[in-house]
């Protein structure tokens, strides 16, 4: 159970890892051929995904042949379906593996054509292909009954019912994709490798969320207006972004201002092109989806019941419902993400430090235990003050130095130097900026 449970989370999530992988940097068009990345966890989790829904769909197949349509199969996969899974799979591999991915590193409209690639075409047909359906016939029997019936406690289908409820994964996917181009933390995912991941498996996550919610949640006769309209309101939200990025006439994300002339564009021609591809075609897969859509409205008309069948496997839901905790535990932790980006240090390792150090003899740091002290003022909501000590503008940079030297900054005050390095100040710097007012 454990055991199954753990590969269907590789199995839906295969870019969630930790580990900071060399990425080559292509530096002209004959650097791309080479420029594959193979992040291990990435790779790893693509080929246990192959691996299992190919199982699945063989075993699909034997039940189908063994038992000539008996209830064990039925809802199973249909030729198209299984096609589908496999464009979604590979256009995976042409997004986060092929040169693609380290392309978008020095060239803002390779960049953007990576996450349309991610949030349009490989989540939506990932998700035709029901990636759950195969699961359940990949693991034992035993397990997928086990499983199915673990899906239908209450509280679970509660959770369910609220992830999938179409409003939801609109919101948040409309929130993952305009968070994450706010310029500090986009150019934040250039420097890290690990927070590049994050962001697309945020992106991707929260497509496959909203894709799913639009194909199998609570559609029925209903569900198909409903859905329409989600699709044309996220076209126009994100064409929006597309829209203000393609006609700004400053740089939104300056990181590519070096880069990007090597690749024969402008930075801002650079920029351009990314807003196009972000507003143009990917309004175009939303125009197609929404007709198909639309189409499927009509049928429903005359044949209702054709569209419950999806619906009506309850022991799907499980997988997803893994998935999504998955992706809310990675999206859920944004102050940390974000204090880690803004100061490049390790907020966890920096709340040791301060324990260590001893800043709570005179401060009172939430989180930090001990720290009660009144000699200095409460850390409480320190990112959200204006100034450090009353002197300095409360910038990274200036945290760092304030915890370096403080009578540098403030002649008079009694706080002394402890922080020795700056790993350290780093680090402690990246800790406060998690300590907001809300
Ligand atoms: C001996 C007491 C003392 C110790 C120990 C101490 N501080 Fe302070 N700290 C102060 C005082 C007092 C101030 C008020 C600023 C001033 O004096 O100008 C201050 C100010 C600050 C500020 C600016 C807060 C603001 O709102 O302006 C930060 C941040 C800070 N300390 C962090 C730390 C950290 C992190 C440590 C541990 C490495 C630490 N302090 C250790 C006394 C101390």
């Amino acid at each position: 159970m454990n055991c199954s449970a753990l590969s269907s989370a590789t199995f839906l999530f295969p870019l969630a890892h930790t580990a900071a992988p060399e990425v080559a940097v292509p530096r002209a068009v004959s650097g791309l051929a080479g420029a594959w990345t193979f992040d291990p966890l990435v790779v790893l989790g693509l080929l246990g995904s192959a691996w299992l829904y190919r199982r699945g769909t063989r075993a699909h197949r034997a039940c189908l042949q063994a038992a000539g349509g008996t209830t064990e199969c039925v809802g199973g996969l249909r030729r198209w379906e299984i096609v589908s899974f496999w464009a979604g799979w590979w256009t995976l591999v042409l997004a986060i593996v092929s040169p693609l991915h380290a392309w978008g590193g020095v060239l803002f409209s390779a960049h953007m054509t990576q996450h349309e690639l991610l949030m349009l075409v490989a989540a939506p047909l990932l998700v035709l292909g029901r990636p759950l359906v195969a699961l359940l016939f990949a693991i034992p029997r035993g397990d997928a009954r086990q499983l199915a019936s673990f899906a239908r406690e209450p509280r679970w289908q509660a959770l369910w019912r609220c992830l999938t409820n179409p409003l939801a994964a609109w919101i948040v996917h409309a929130f993952a994709l305009w968070l994450w181009h706010v310029p500090r933390l986009y150019e934040a995912t250039l420097r890290y490798e690990w927070l590049h991941h994050l962001q697309h498996a945020c992106f991707f996550g929260s497509a496959l969320l909203f894709w799913w919610a639009l194909m199998h949640g609570r559609a029925g006769l209903r569900g198909f207006g409903a859905g329409v309209l989600y699709l044309f309101t996220t076209m126009m939200h994100s064409g929006l972004l597309g829209a203000l990025i393609l006609f700004s006439d400053t740089l939104v994300y300056p990181a590519y201002a070096n880069t990007a002339p090597a690749w024969a564009l402008t930075p801002l021609e650079d920029q351009q092109l990314g807003g196009l591809i972000m507003w143009v075609p990917a309004g175009l897969i939303y125009v197609i989806a929404a007709l198909a859509m639309l189409a499927g409205w009509m049928r429903a008309g005359e044949r209702p019941l054709s569209w419950q069948l999806a619906a009506a496997i309850p022991a799907a839901r499980v997988p997803a419902i893994l998935f999504c905790v998955l992706c809310l535990t990675g999206c859920s932790d944004r102050h940390r993400e974000e204090a880690a980006a803004l100061t490049g240090g390790d907020p966890k390792r920096g709340k040791h430090r301060i324990h260590e150090l001893g800043c709570g003899a005179c401060h009172t740091i939430p989180g930090v235990s001990g720290a009660r002290g009144l000699v200095g003022p409460s850390l409480e909501g320190i990112a959200d003050r204006n100034y450090l000590g009353g002197v300095l503008a409360n910038e990274p940079q200036n945290l760092m130095s304030w915890l370096m030297d403080p009578p540098a900054h403030s002649p008079r005050t009694v706080m002394p130097n402890l922080v020795k390095s700056e790993e350290d100040a780093r680090d402690i710097a990246a800790y406060l900026y998690t300590l907001r007012v809300r």
